[in-house]
């Protein structure tokens, strides 16, 4: 079921008496999260990323604009009846019911024509914690799981009414970082194989690269960017986008645009026909650099770490923004360091450049 976010806005009152401006947690989202994708919602702690989840599901009510599913509006409609799994960071299990208890507890209070007899409850049970590969651990309690179990019985929990929505607000950041890899597969393959409209809230940019169909990138409530993660990765419309996604984080210096060129200090680093004189921000990704001994980036060299099959060159440019660069070569590949010096070219399509004063991106 496509989600239709319309004009979403929602305001939440400052309560420290000096700001009398109201916080703008979502401001005007407006766009469509299409049926059966995986959406990956990503920004900094506090940019509003639990609020429009809250918003989706309907346990925050939208100050101004409305949602709809598929093609009815959901806005005021109680979040009860709008047919969403929830699954939140801290599982949030009865912790004296048993999983089977825990994951049928949605279904033993429908009435009337939905009511379902006790064989109709537990093949449901069984089903949803079969998808999830829980099916062993029924009769256990809550307590005696690991917390990666524990998460798979909360998204079975939230699976059993079989949602149109799929709700997630970072629901892997309490496991240890393999856990953490094996849930987030898992829960891919979940999602493949239901086919449901999810989305996933999370601050890790990694995360949300690795299993997004679609990144929404927010910043202080406001859609930055919606795209393919390559696509966001590659082309980022503004220099947040471009620092918030990718590790090492991309490396940036001063730099400007002169006579239809892009220099970094004197280093001409690439042709800009047409483009008018201005400061710029130089963004290069840590794999946009070429070790070569004729290159035009001149740097100091601080030192190499290898992470295996690559290896990191830390180095140092009076242009630089920041502590140090982080160059990524293959291992194999020798860095030729001459007097403290090492030289490198870039790799243009790694080379983003980014107005000094707007902060946007140049097309070059
Ligand atoms: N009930 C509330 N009353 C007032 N302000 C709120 C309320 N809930 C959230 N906020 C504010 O709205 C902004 C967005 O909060 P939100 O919880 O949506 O951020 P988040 O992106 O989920 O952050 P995190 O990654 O830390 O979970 C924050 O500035 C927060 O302080
Ligand atoms: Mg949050």
């Amino acid at each position: 079921m496509k989600i239709v976010l319309q004009h979403l806005t929602k305001r939440f009152p400052n309560r420290n008496k000096k700001i009398k401006e109201d916080v703008i947690a979502v401001n005007d989202f407006d766009f469509e999260i299409p049926d059966g994708k995986l959406i990956g919602l990503l920004g900094p702690s506090g940019c509003g990323k639990s609020t429009a989840l809250n918003l989706i599901c309907g346990l925050e009510k939208p100050s101004e604009g409305k949602i709809f599913f598929g093609e009815n509006d959901v806005t005021d409609i109680p979040p009860e009846k709008r047919g969403v799994g929830l699954v939140f960071q801290n599982y949030a299990l009865y912790p004296h019911l048993s999983v089977r208890e825990n994951i049928r507890f949605p279904l033993e209070n429908l009435k009337g024509k939905d009511k379902l007899s006790k064989e109709e409850m537990e093949a449901k049970v069984v089903e949803a914690a079969k998808l999830v590969q829980i099916e062993e651990l029924l009769d256990r309690k809550p307590n005696e799981m690991s917390g990666g179990q524990q998460q798979r019985v909360a998204i079975a929990r939230a699976l059993i009414k079989m949602p149109g929505v799929l709700l997630l607000d970072e629901p892997l950041s309490n496991l240890d970082a393999r856990l953490r890899l094996q849930t987030r597969e898992e829960l891919k393959r979940i999602q493949l194989e239901t086919g449901i409209t999810t989305v996933f809230v999370t601050h890790d940019q990694e995360e949300a690269m690795s299993i997004s169909d679609i990144i929404v990138v927010m910043k202080d409530g406001v859609l930055q960017q919606m795209g393919k993660p390559q696509d966001i990765y590659d082309e980022p419309v503004n220099l947040f986008v471009a620092k918030f996604l990718g590790t090492p984080q991309i490396n940036v210096f001063n730099g400007k645009i002169k006579d239809g060129r892009v220099l970094i200090k004197d280093s001409v680093i690439m042709e800009a026909p047409g483009k008018l004189d201005t400061d710029v921000y130089v963004a290069v990704r840590p794999e946009g650099f070429i070790l070569d001994k004729d290159g035009k980036l001149e740097c100091r060299y601080i030192n190499r770490e290898v992470m295996g099959r690559d290896t990191s060159v830390i180095a140092e440019h009076d242009g630089f923004i920041g502590e140090h660069i982080r160059a990524i070569i293959p291992s194999e590949e020798k860095t030729n360091v001459k007097d403290g010096k090492i030289r490198f070219s870039l790799k243009q399509f790694k080379v983003r450049v980014f107005s000094k004063e707007t902060e946007e991106r140049i097309d070059i």
